[in-house]
């Protein structure tokens, strides 16, 4: 009698970590497949220099330094973070990243810093 007790008791220690294991692996594996929005790669990549303003990197909420950056336009300060420029470098040094999601991350920034741009779909 005691053994048939014991096993539903065993068959749920095992249940519960693979359980724990899926509900992980499921947001991961969403993140990579999207692309991540502006704020998430802004956090995940351009904070390491732009927060601070590492090495005259603009900072992040400096509305004076981003002015004449935003006078530039989208489309053209997009074209400049993916190629990169002087201490910037191309896609921020992560060519992993989509074109797309560097011209979310461009926006998120500027935006932060004075622009009103449109997030980039596509
Ligand atoms: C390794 C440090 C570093 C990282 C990481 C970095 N940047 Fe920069 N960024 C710089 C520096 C330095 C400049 C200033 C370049 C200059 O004008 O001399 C700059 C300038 C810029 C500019 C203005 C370009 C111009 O025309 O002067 C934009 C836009 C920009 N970064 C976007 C981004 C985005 C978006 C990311 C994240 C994907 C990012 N950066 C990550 C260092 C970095």
């Amino acid at each position: 009698m005691t053994r048939i007790r014991s096993v539903p008791a065993l068959v749920g220690l095992s249940a519960a970590p693979m359980l724990a294991l899926s509900l992980l692996a499921a947001p991961t594996c969403a993140a990579a497949a999207e692309p991540r929005s502006g704020a998430e790669v802004y956090e995940l990549v351009c904070t390491t220099c732009h927060e601070a303003g590492v090495a005259g990197a603009p900072k992040r909420g400096d509305v004076k330094a981003w002015k004449p950056l935003i006078a530039e336009g989208q489309a053209s300060l997009s074209r400049t973070a993916i190629k990169g420029i002087r201490g910037m470098p191309a896609k921020g040094g992560r060519p992993d990243l989509s074109d797309l999601e560097v011209r979310r991350a461009v926006a998120y920034l500027a935006n932060a810093s004075g622009a009103k741009w449109a997030e980039p779909k596509k």
